[in-house]
């Protein structure tokens, strides 16, 4: 009897190392898939066999249990034996009337097979993303506070290279010892016109060279975000009142579908006449104004978009008559900003967000008044107000930091600036750059409709393009902004998150326990069903050895039937049909016989 509890439990401990080692594998990287899977066929194996011996012993004590019980024909006895090789045995009807146990333990074992096909099969490998959430090297974020003591005449340089302004300067002597010295601001760099250029082409940020793989390392997509402080514009449709025109210019009451004005009181250049160097030609003093910012252009930009659902019309004509055009005005002023935009790499291509911009103050808090003509000496005829919000080049950091942002504004300013109309006959007639940018709609060619939205983030890929240059001075280590990046690799670590495809081991724990508990019920109702039939069997456990069988058939009553078998080895049919028993044999008139023998009863 301990052989059938011994196999039930190892069949059980079988089972729980299968659940272990799956668990163990969960979520790890599927390495060395098919010897995993196999450790996990053997185990179930081990608890199929296990699970099988044990019901099989079980079985047996049915067997004479039965007997015991109920008188059976010859031909069922058969059945009964074979029924654990041959499951064409089972088609005996009234075996399953008599020894409905018995059949029931061996479905039990034919099924059991399922075990070793079921379980192995809840461990599957599925692509899952591996997150890190760690720290890169090389991450560049942007600080235009040395923009404001760079010195042109002695710029510093990292590794030999020299790191470049945003803005280039004129000045006034060569002597920098002249009482009548100073810088005054010339024009946005070359390299900002390139990289603002490009990004403007580009329709995005323009990312460095290789930062994918800088910074997230190969075989890694990352992502991380940035905060610093910059330019920004800041748009709104309220103020129209001021515009310099108004939406009469524009479809459908006009011809135009497209107005920026973004020059209007732009810094002059030249300011003054000037030889090399913007050194003016005249003596000093000079004009107490030269050089000075006196407003930040305000952008006006008027445009007309197609209602929802209607199409353009091939013909101006047709404009007014269709009603399918809708026109706005908006304007923007330069502030400077708070940005927060995260950057993301996947699959080397760079994605980036602005997340939070806080506007804080006008770059240049003054407004332009139209139609009044300085005549201050220079060739700058701007007036704006209050004169004293104007910033002078002897105010040097304020002036070189505004200088900068003025820069960028430019390049804005310079892309959007321009006129589209309608004409019957020729079209269009474009006057602005803009329609190489993402500002327009080329299918249309119409102004993109969220016309405010898209100019902020249009300037913002400007912003973020300075990054694809290292040298720029304003490129700074995100993890210590205070310090200049120069070509960026290795430098500080800065956090980020790290992501990877990879395939991982999956296990489906109540699969496996589905299989696996269906049979230790059924393997624990057999070994109790066990129990009980041996007690049955008078406490003594049986096996079917031959031995066992030749020992039980030794008695006289079996005599009584013609076992001589026909050419073929089979028994004459009428022994098939007689029914015997064995052992206790309980009678109406109580217990009778206690044979250890099988005897016959006669129909
Ligand atoms: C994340 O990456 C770091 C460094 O590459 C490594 O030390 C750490 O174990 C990783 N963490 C996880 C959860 O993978
Ligand atoms: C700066 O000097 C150059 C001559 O070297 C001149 O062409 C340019 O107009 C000057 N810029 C300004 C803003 O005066
Ligand atoms: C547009 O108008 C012109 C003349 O104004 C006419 O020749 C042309 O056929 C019209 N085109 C369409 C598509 O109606
Ligand atoms: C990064 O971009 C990929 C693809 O566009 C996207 O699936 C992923 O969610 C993004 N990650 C973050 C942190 O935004
Ligand atoms: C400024 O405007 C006045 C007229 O108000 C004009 O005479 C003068 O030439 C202008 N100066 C420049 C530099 O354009
Ligand atoms: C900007 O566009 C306006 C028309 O919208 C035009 O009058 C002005 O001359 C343009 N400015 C420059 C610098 O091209
Ligand atoms: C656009 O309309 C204006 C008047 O509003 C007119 O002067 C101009 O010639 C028109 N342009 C075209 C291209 O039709
Ligand atoms: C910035 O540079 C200073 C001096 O070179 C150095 O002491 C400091 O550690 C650097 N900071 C970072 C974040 O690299
Ligand atoms: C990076 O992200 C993209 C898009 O989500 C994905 O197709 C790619 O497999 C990822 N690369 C790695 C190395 O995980």
């Amino acid at each position: 009897m301990w052989s059938i509890y011994i196999f039930f439990f190892l069949g059980v401990v079988a089972a729980i190392s299968h659940h272990a080692f799956y668990m163990s594998l969960d979520g790890t990287e599927a390495k060395q898939q098919l010897v995993m899977l196999r450790y996990g066929g053997v185990l179930s194996y081990v608890s199929k066999a296990s699970f099988m011996a044990s019901i099989v012993l079980s079985f047996r004590q049915q067997i004479w249990a039965t007997f015991r019980r109920n008188l059976l024909s010859i031909d069922a006895i058969d059945s009964l034996f074979a029924v654990m090789e041959d499951p064409t045995a089972m088609l005996n009807l009234e075996v399953f009337k008599n020894a409905k146990v018995a059949m029931f333990l061996a479905i039990a074992v034919w099924l059991s097979p399922l075990l070793v096909i079921l379980t192995p099969g809840t461990l599957t490998v599925e692509p899952r993303t591996l997150v890190n959430i760690t720290s890169c090297s090389s991450v560049t974020t942007l600080n235009f506070t040395p923009e404001a003591t760079w010195e042109w005449r002695n710029p510093p340089r990292i590794h030999d290279v020299i790191e470049l302004s945003i803005a280039w300067y004129n000045t006034t002597s060569r002597n920098v010892e002249d009482p009548d010295f100073f810088d005054y601001f010339s024009a946005a760099s070359q390299q900002v016109e390139l990289s603002s250029r490009i990004s403007a082409y580009l329709q995005k940020p323009v990312p460095r060279r290789n930062v994918a793989l800088d910074i997230c390392g190969s075989g890694w997509n990352c992502s991380y975000s940035i905060a610093f402080k910059g330019p920004g514009y800041k748009c709104s449709d309220q103020d129209i009142v001021n515009s310099p025109f108004t939406t009469s210019l524009l479809l459908p009451e006009g011809n135009a579908s497209y107005i920026a004005h973004a020059t209007v009181g732009d810094y002059a250049k030249p300011q003054i006449d000037c030889g090399e160097g913007g050194i003016p030609l005249q003596t000093p003093p000079y004009p107490e104004r030269l050089g000075v910012f006196r407003t930040d252009p305000v952008l006006w930009i008027g445009y007309s978009s197609l209602k929802e659902g209607k199409t353009k019309p091939a013909n101006l004509s047709e404009v007014i008559k269709a009603d399918v055009f809708q026109s706005k005005i908006f304007s923007c002023r330069h502030y400077e900003t708070n940005y927060e935009v995260s950057f993301n790499y996947s699959s080397q291509t760079q994605d980036t967000t602005v997340t939070k911009r806080e506007f804080l103050k006008p770059i240049i808090d003054t407004t332009f008044i139209p139609g009044q003509d300085a005549n201050d000496g220079t060739r700058d005829n701007t007036t704006a107000a209050p004169e004293a919000n104007y910033i002078y080049p002897k105010d040097m950091e304020k002036y070189k930091l505004t200088a900068a942002y003025y820069s960028l504004g430019a390049q804005l300013r310079n892309h959007i600036n321009g006129t589209m109309q309608f004409d019957d006959e020729t079209g269009t007639i474009t006057k602005t750059e803009a329609t190489n940018t993402k500002l327009f709609n080329l299918e249309t060619y119409l102004p993109v409709e969220n016309l405010m939205s898209q100019l902020q983030s249009f300037y913002e890929d400007m912003i973020l393009s300075l990054l694809s240059n290292p040298h720029f001075l304003v490129v700074a280590w995100a993890a210590g902004p205070a310090n200049l990046s120069g070509e960026p690799k290795g430098g500080p670590m800065y956090e980020c998150t790290k992501t990877r495809e990879r395939n991982v081991f999956d296990y489906r724990a109540r699969d496996l326990w589905l299989v696996y508990g269906t049979f230790i019920l059924i393997s624990f109702v057999s070994v109790v069903l066990g129990r009980m039939a041996r007690s049955q069997n008078s406490g003594t456990f049986r096996n079917d050895r031959f031995s066992s069988i030749v020992g039980a058939t030794r008695g006289p009553h079996l005599d009584h039937l013609d076992w001589r078998v026909d050419s073929k080895g089979d028994m004459p049919p009428e022994v098939g049909k007689a029914k015997i028993g064995y052992g206790l044999v309980i009678s109406n008139t109580g217990v009778d016989h206690n044979l250890g023998e099988i005897f016959f009863k006669s129909e």
